[in-house]
């Protein structure tokens, strides 16, 4: 009996309704695999799965619908699983909704988990897995096709090298995104060992990231406004330094991250993530999630090369798109010999956004514990990063000065 079948055998009764109903395809070529999966799925009565062939889906992608695209996909990784999403992908792009695609395969190896990430796989089972690891898949997947909702952005801020600046800019744009916006953002900081959000925010948090990415399966809504504490101004925030030293290596899985970006995304409309340390193993799902990759820089010769580095490493490892890349260009300076043009030219990029070198206000307002945006609202330094924070929100800087002349127009 294979690990299939023990899935199968183990619960014959019928299960509980999903809170709507699951429409889904099982890909394999494998008569066996497609069998026991989908008479596993039909004990919930609000599944309605059909299998098919590679080839199969292949032929049919013409004909696809929006009605008639399905919530979830189960793929067996036995076959060319990479083709198949590449073709569903190019198949849906005009679809409002991609289906969530759950990858079944033998051994998980990292370079399985790297590909799956750079195709946007939603989950890696290896079998043999246990039903409760299938179930929450169709738990999530039915919670969030039931809210109907758009999944919040992702904006990540990463350091071409350390100590760039991605911290203070990340904390000051999720300011800044909190005091434009009517719904605040949440700030995730992944730096285990050196995290400075919560001292830059003066709020001492009470969870960490590990601790939501233990049970992430149990996220709530209400258990996630638990999970995150709140700053004053309304922006919610996670950070993951620990006290002892020693268990400062973040051991998270990709996917658990994931899992918690994905329950996070449900419930707010911008997730803002200070990656300063760079990327890391259990980070990749954001950044091949992301809206925006801001990658901060400063005006010297080993960052631009750094970011270069970044970028085409990004590229090849998760296949990210060049729009998704911004640059910005820390503690600039006229002064610097390194002109905006050469850095544009070194990374093959239309568009720098500058930070301006502030070193009183920045020092200032840490040293006294109060953001940026509320200290030095009137300075540079806030100019340029009132541009990071429009691209966050969608807003169009020369539709906003527009409207902004027109407001005061009525006010005069
Ligand atoms: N635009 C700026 N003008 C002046 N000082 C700045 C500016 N941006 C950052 N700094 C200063 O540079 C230092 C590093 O900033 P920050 O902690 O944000 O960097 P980081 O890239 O997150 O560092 P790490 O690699 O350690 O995570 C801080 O002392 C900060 O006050
Ligand atoms: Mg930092």
């Amino acid at each position: 009996m294979n690990n299939l079948q023990a899935v199968e055998n183990k619960t014959k009764s019928a299960k509980q309704p999903l809170v709507t109903l699951l429409k889904g395809w099982i890909i394999s070529n494998n008569v066996q695999f497609t069998s026991h999966l989908s008479a596993y799925i039909s004990l919930w009565s609000n599944a309605k799965f059909i299998s098919m062939t590679n080839s199969e889906v292949e032929q049919s992608l013409s004909q696809l619908k929006e009605s008639t695209t399905p919530d979830l996909i189960l793929i067996d990784g036995k076959n060319d699983w990479q083709t198949l999403i590449a073709s569903l992908k190019q198949a849906l792009k005009e679809n409002s909704r991609i289906p969530d695609i759950v990858l079944l395969v033998d051994h998980a190896d990292t370079v399985i988990m790297r590909q799956a990430l750079k195709f946007g796989v939603k989950d890696v089972l290896t079998i043999p897995f246990g039903e409760e690891e299938l179930d929450q898949v169709f738990f999530d997947c039915a919670a969030l096709k039931k809210s109907d909702v758009k999944l919040g952005d992702i904006s990540v801020f990463i350091n071409a090298k350390g100590g760039m600046g991605a911290s203070i800019i990340a904390t000051t744009v999720a300011h800044m995104v909190t005091l434009q916006h009517t719904s605040p953002p949440v700030l995730i900081d992944t730096d285990a060992q050196f995290g400075c959000i919560p001292n830059l925010l003066s709020t001492n948090p009470k969870f960490i990231l590990s601790d939501a990415l233990e049970q992430t399966d149990d996220l709530d809504e209400y258990a996630l406004q638990g999970l995150l504490s709140k700053h004053e101004s309304g922006l919610r925030f996670i950070a993951s330094r620990k006290d002892k030293l020693f268990d400062t290596i973040p051991t998270h899985s990709p996917l658990a991250f994931n899992q918690f970006l994905t329950k996070l995304r449900a419930n707010f409309e911008h997730i803002i993530i200070d990656m300063s340390r760079g990327i890391e193993k259990f980070t990749l799902p954001a950044l091949s999630e992301a809206e925006y990759i801001f990658i901060v820089v400063q005006q010297n010769v080993p960052a631009i090369r750094e970011a270069a580095n970044l970028i085409k490493q990004l590229k090849h490892l998760l296949g990210i798109n060049d729009i998704k890349f911004k640059i910005i260009v820390n503690r600039y300076s006229k002064k610097i010999e390194i002109t905006p043009e050469e850095i544009k030219k070194s990374l093959h990029i239309d568009e720098l956004l500058l930070v301006p070198n502030d070193f009183q206000s920045v020092s200032a307002s840490t040293n006294l514990g109060e953001l940026l945006a509320t200290h030095s609202s009137k300075q540079p330094i806030i100019k340029g990063m009132r541009t990071i924070s429009n691209i966050i929100l969608n807003k169009n800087e020369k539709k906003l000065k527009g409207i902004e002349r027109l407001f005061s127009f009525i006010r005069n």
